[in-house]
């Protein structure tokens, strides 16, 4: 057995019967006890998967291998798989105590129903829900339905667990504790678990690695900084940062980048970045704001358009090159809406891309 390969999901194709390529020839792997977040924009593919994983979908071709062993031709209930649906799914005229408690009392692992209960104390204790034990579900908030959701899903202790965007119905402040309290839940149990999200900063913040898909193919599967520093295409670059990254035109002609109205020598550029020399033609400059900063010998002119606060920072905004960008400053740069400045972009962190979206910078 291959604990880096405990998931592996090979080729992976989805057509559905509409002829729509939910997935296209998808492949990824994901380490015992690893929580790795699957990430991308709403339609991408999110579900297609993880209900090809959990078996109730058949994928039109490719392999997924458990512990080694190939599970296509297995029955979902036989996968050993937890799943955390996006809407919880509970049964509204049971109790939380008997929700928890259903999958140990139907079917082949059918057990007595005071050993179920003993099981189902366990992880209601572990998910704190036992105070509602005798509650029904439309009682609860959002927060400790998705607790239910969870023991539910744990109590016949699977060996991987599936969570579809678990925390898209609950409010801002909620969504944060309780993204922390399911990482250190899956950590305590031990379980390799796929938590999908479209979420970029929830990915961020509790995966041990992401994996990003659009339109059905992965576009970087990586360790979260690398989302950053390392972007593998444009469409990286554009969905993960907050704010978001900034993107100018330029002209690549006489060995220099020429922007509307700014110049960086080629020779200026680590020439270590370069992934391929760069012809003559048009591409696309983009550096994230934290990475264009006031400075008086910068090499770009910006006016201020307005400055906005985000809590311990604020955005200074500029229009440049017809595009509104923006530069990420401390409360203390006294720069204010109405000034003409000078940035300074780090070289070292600016990305270029062709305008297909391939980087070679
Ligand atoms: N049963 C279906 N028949 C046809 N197309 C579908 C079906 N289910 C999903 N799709 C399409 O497949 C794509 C991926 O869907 P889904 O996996 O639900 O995306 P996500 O979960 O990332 O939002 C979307 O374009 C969606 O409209
Ligand atoms: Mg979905």
């Amino acid at each position: 057995m291959n604990d880096n390969k405990f998931v592996e999901v090979k080729n992976l194709k989805k057509v559905y019967d509409n002829g729509h390529q939910a997935i296209k020839n998808v492949s990824f792997h994901v380490k015992k006890g690893d929580l790795v977040c699957l990430l991308g924009p709403s339609g991408c593919g999110k579900t297609t998967i993880l209900n090809i994983l959990a078996g109730l979908l058949n994928p039109t071709s490719g392999d997924i291998l458990f512990d080694g062993k190939s599970v296509v031709n297995t029955a979902s209930k036989d996968r050993q798989i937890g799943y955390v649906f996006q809407n919880y799914a509970l049964y509204p005229h049971m109790t939380v105590l008997q929700n928890v408690m259903f999958p140990l009392t139907v079917g082949k692992q059918k057990m007595p129903k005071d050993k179920a209960k003993e099981i189902a104390e366990k992880y209601m204790e572990l998910t704190q829900i036992s105070d509602f034990a005798n509650q029904k579900p439309g009682q609860l908030s959002g927060g400790q339905q998705q607790r239910v959701a969870i023991a539910r899903a744990l109590v016949q202790e699977p060996k991987i667990l599936l969570m579809d965007e678990p925390l898209s119905n609950l409010d801002a402040r909620l969504r944060l504790k309780i993204r922390e309290e399911i990482r250190s839940l899956v950590k305590e149990v031990g379980i390799t678990t796929l938590f999908v999200t479209h979420d970029q900063e929830e990915a961020l913040s509790i995966g041990d690695k992401i994996i990003l898909f659009n339109e059905g193919v992965i576009q970087q599967d990586d360790l979260g900084q690398n989302f950053y520093l390392e972007p593998n295409n444009y469409f990286v670059a554009n969905f993960v940062g907050n704010p978001v990254i900034d993107n100018f035109k330029v002209k690549m002609q006489d060995g220099k980048l020429i922007g509307s109205d700014f110049e960086l020598n080629v020779n200026d550029l680590q020439q270590a970045r370069f992934k391929r020399q760069l012809t003559d033609g048009d591409y696309i400059l983009s550096v994230r704001p934290e990475n264009i900063l006031p400075s008086d010998d910068g090499n770009v002119s910006a006016h201020i358009d307005d400055v906005e606060l985000i809590g311990r920072e604020r955005i200074l905004k500029f229009t440049h090159d017809g595009v509104q960008a923006r530069s990420l400053v401390d409360l203390e740069t006294p720069i204010k809406a109405g000034d003409d400045i000078k940035l300074e972009m780090r070289l070292d962190r600016v990305f270029i891309f062709t305008p297909e979206g391939e980087r070679v910078y």
